[in-house]
């Protein structure tokens, strides 16, 4: 059973340590003493390194621990995948890129036709992480107020038209959200392999979509019980389908020498975030399935870190000391290989792993833990046979 790595790459800047709120590196902040990429020579100038820069380091890090590839999100505050993702390509071999991207705003014949350029450019590097959209002020910044099922109902319609036009000669589609007459990909693009399609989403109308179209469906970390269901329900409504469903689980990781080193971490960072934001934490409102399971996790009055620790080695308030989900693996190496250990147990068939800072962990993370999975696995297997 092979299981791919993935590593995120933080397109919304990247703190230089998990203990402290700064994003100092990239250009979201003001520049200050100590800021990489761009940061200030020694006359106070921009130093002419740009964030790209960055990216690629961590991107070739990632590369040279590892990591299959590296997933590249998407939200109103980054910087655009489809941008970023040509471009790391150039500075690395082998490293496949997970674009991010809400399919809705793009044409799906004009997004086959850029993916499939991609993909002759990069060898067939190119992944794609469909996400549909939490709603609110951030679904209507986009420009798009439809409903959420409506949301996953246009999803479900742009990847049958994107396959449609890369696989099939003289293809046309009528829907309620697009029509396509005697389309088709020229012949040499068509010849390119479909981007796999991994697929985000925690509410019915996702599963059902994902179950259609999904090559992975990838969660956020939830209590290990409660996720294995939910991978269990995704597999099932595949199988329905006649399908086969692979499930990935996207978690950060505090992966430390010993126990008491990783929740020190924990504990300074959580002693960095001010009482406004440890009662309210991060993000606006939304009507995301998904967001809601990350904040039913969190409860509303924490006073010390081990308020937010969930299960052994689940810490639930990884979104106070940066944006995203809520709930991430904390421990010494051991224990993080032993987590991930249990949770391919429990049906997870690939990872997007992340931690703070994004480069030097990502060197880490490839070195101390990946090398140790697997030892766990096999005692798991044997205690359950
Ligand atoms: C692993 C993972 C990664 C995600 N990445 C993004 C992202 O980069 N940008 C974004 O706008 N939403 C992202 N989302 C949000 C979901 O794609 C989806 O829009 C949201 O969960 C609402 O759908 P739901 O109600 O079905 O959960 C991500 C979700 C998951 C689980």
């Amino acid at each position: 059973m092979t299981i791919d790595f993935y590593w995120r790459l933080p397109t919304h800047g990247c703190h230089s340590s998990i203990r402290y709120g700064a994003y100092d590196r990239g250009d979201w902040s003001p520049l200050a003493a100590g800021n990489i990429a761009p940061g200030i020579d020694a006359s106070g100038a921009d130093d002419g390194f740009r964030y790209i820069d960055h990216l690629a380091e961590i991107a070739r890090a990632a590369e040279g621990a590892g990591f299959t590839g590296g997933l590249i999100p998407s939200f109103p505050n980054t910087d655009d995948p489809w941008v970023i993702s040509p471009l790391l390509a150039r500075a690395t071999r082998t490293f496949r890129f997970m674009i991010a991207f809400q399919p809705g705003f793009l044409n799906p014949v004009h997004a086959a036709r850029l993916s499939a350029s991609l993909q002759r450019a990069t060898g067939g590097r190119t992944i794609f992480n469909i996400i549909t959209g939490g709603g609110g002020p951030a679904q209507t910044w986009w420009g798009d107020s439809f409903s959420h099922d409506d949301r996953y109902g246009r999803t479900t319609e742009f990847l049958d038209v994107f396959k449609g036009v890369w696989t099939q000669k003289d293809f046309s589609y009528r829907g309620r959200f697009y029509e396509v007459e005697h389309g088709g990909l020229a012949p040499l693009l068509a010849h390119e392999d479909i981007p796999e399609i991994w697929f985000s989403g925690s509410s019915d109308a996702a599963l059902q979509s994902a179950a259609k179209h999904a090559d992975y469906y990838l969660s956020w970390l939830e209590p290990f019980d409660q996720l294995a269901d939910k991978f269990a329900r995704v597999k099932e409504r595949t199988a329905a389908l006649g399908g086969e469903q692979k499930c990935a689980v996207r978690v950060d990781l505090v992966a430390r020498p010993t126990e008491e080193e990783a929740w020190r971490d924990i504990r300074i960072g959580f002693e960095h975030v001010g009482e406004e934001r440890r009662r309210h934490g991060r993000g606006g409102p939304t009507d995301s399935v998904g967001a809601a399971r990350q904040q039913a996790l969190r409860p509303s009055e924490a006073k010390r870190y081990e308020d937010l620790i969930v299960a052994p080695n689940l810490w639930g308030g990884f979104n106070l000391l940066r944006g995203g989900p809520a709930l991430g693996i904390v421990g010494s190496y051991e224990q993080c290989a032993a987590r991930l250990d249990d949770l391919i147990a429990r049906g997870a068939n690939a990872f997007i792993l992340a931690g703070t800072p994004h480069l030097e962990e990502a060197w880490r993370v490839g070195e101390e833990v990946l090398p140790l999975l697997g030892r766990n696995r096999d005692l798991l297997l044997a205690a359950a046979e």
